[in-house]
């Protein structure tokens, strides 16, 4: 089930699952060598696992498993549930039996904690095991969800929800239908420099919100779909704007408070290249609040430099982020009148144990949960309408 060194026989045999799994991928001439849409092991990526084990977990701890053990779930995700107060790692699902061996032994997992996408209905056994963390390509968030809900588990989700909005939906109904949490690990929810800007804005520090201006962009080196599930219409979706473009447009949400009520979108895929062959190198679009208020989102994996940034323009005043939502070293500032302020809320760092905080206190406190599925939806189906409108070259309603 490992990944292999992916010789062309067993890259054909791939794209044939992909192709029957996601028939809506298309035919284009780089889909026959692109990543399945199916649960595989992949090698261990480039991160550092922990010299000692994680702590004994406390009284009442929720036990996780990691599904994933990719960039995202070993470098951040399993660092994260360690130092969580509430929640530790009691098992991994990996497609790649060595990875899932050694980062178990890291964090001192046994043997019998370890499962692999081939056997994973048997967690719904394992008492140790309370939710599943899903870590893996967005194409396969669907599915895998409804897989944990079947075994009986709560599910904290990674972002983006899914590809579709009923995919979107299959899940908040199966979590339904099991009695279970199911969160979108929405972490700048988490985060205290984003928190804070979230508070300004409803103290209303820069006057009525006239502009939101987002950036989300860097540029992807060569690689093409045969080894980056970024890549892969049928993993990633679109590409940039499910994966970062994300950031801008739950900012532009959650700063002005409102839903807009139109926007225009265009797209740009560049021809021969084949970072580019079945995803969009960038997207730009344009809202309309009800309030007047208009936000402006660009996303691309093909711009050199990177950058991160939101903006909020008022009637009195100017809220900057830049870098805005990423794993740390946010920096913001307030500007009103002639005078700036820097602000700096606390450490970004927190945010990654935070949210795995958030889940056990819905499930042990009966707290309700501030980024559900629902939220998940919301913004799967603005991205729907942004590739509705770039498509159709017009402004759609919402
Ligand atoms: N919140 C954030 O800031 C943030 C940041 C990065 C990523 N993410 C999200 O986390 C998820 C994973 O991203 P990542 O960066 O960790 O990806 P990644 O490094 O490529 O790892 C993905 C892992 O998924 C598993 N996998 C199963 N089927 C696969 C397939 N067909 N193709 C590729 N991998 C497959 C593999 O784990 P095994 O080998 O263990 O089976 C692989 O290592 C995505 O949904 C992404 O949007 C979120």
């Amino acid at each position: 089930m490992t990944h292999p060194s992916l010789s062309r026989r067993r890259l054909l045999q791939l794209s044939c699952a992909s192709l029957a799994a996601a028939p809506w991928l298309g035919s284009s001439a780089w889909a026959s060598a692109s990543l399945p849409r199916k649960a595989i092991g992949m090698p261990f990526p480039g991160v550092q696992l922990p010299a000692s084990p994680q702590p004994a977990p406390s009284e009442g701890s929720v036990g996780f498993a990691v599904m994933g053990l990719g960039g995202y779930g070993l470098g951040r995700v399993m660092p994260a549930l360690a130092r969580a107060e509430r929640c530790h790692v009691a098992a991994v699902v990996s497609g790649n039996p060595e990875k899932a061996a050694r980062a178990a032994a890291a964090y001192g997992l046994p043997d019998d904690a370890i499962y692999s996408y081939d056997n994973f209905d048997a967690i719904a056994d394992d008492d140790r095991v309370e939710a599943v963390y899903i870590v893996l390509p967005s194409g396969l968030h669907a599915d895998w969800t409804e897989k944990s809900f079947a075994a009986g588990k709560h599910v904290l989700c990674e972002k983006p929800m899914a590809l579709t909005s009923a995919e979107c939906e299959r899940m908040i109904a199966a979590g339904q239908q099991a009695g279970k949490q199911l969160m979108i690990a929405y972490r700048c929810h988490f985060e205290p420099y984003n928190l804070r800007a979230m508070e300004l804005m409803r103290e209303g520090a820069v006057g009525a919100i006239r502009d939101i201006e987002t950036f989300q962009q860097y540029r992807m080196g060569p690689t093409s779909p045969a080894e980056n599930w970024r890549v892969v219409r049928s993993l990633a979706g679109g590409g940039p704007l499910e994966d970062y473009g994300i950031y801008g447009l739950q900012a532009a949400l959650y700063l002005s408070g409102e839903m807009p009520s139109s926007l225009r979108a265009e797209t740009v895929q560049p021809a021969n290249d084949p970072r580019f062959s079945e995803i969009f190198a960038s997207v730009r679009t344009e809202m309309q609040f009800p309030s007047g208020a208009t936000a402006r989102l660009f996303t691309s994996y093909d711009t050199n430099p990177g950058r991160n940034r939101v903006a909020v323009a008022g009637a009195d005043g100017l809220l900057e982020m830049e870098p805005a939502t990423g794993y740390g070293g946010q920096h913001m500032t307030l500007t009103r009148g002639d005078a700036s302020e820097t602000l700096a809320p606390g450490d970004p760092g927190v945010q990654f144990h935070l949210q795995c905080d958030h889940l056990a206190e819905v499930i042990r406190d009966g707290k309700e949960l501030i980024v559900p599925g629902e939220m998940g939806l919301r913004d799967v189906r603005l991205m729907e309408a942004i590739y509705r409108s770039a498509a159709a070259g017009e402004t759609v309603a919402v």
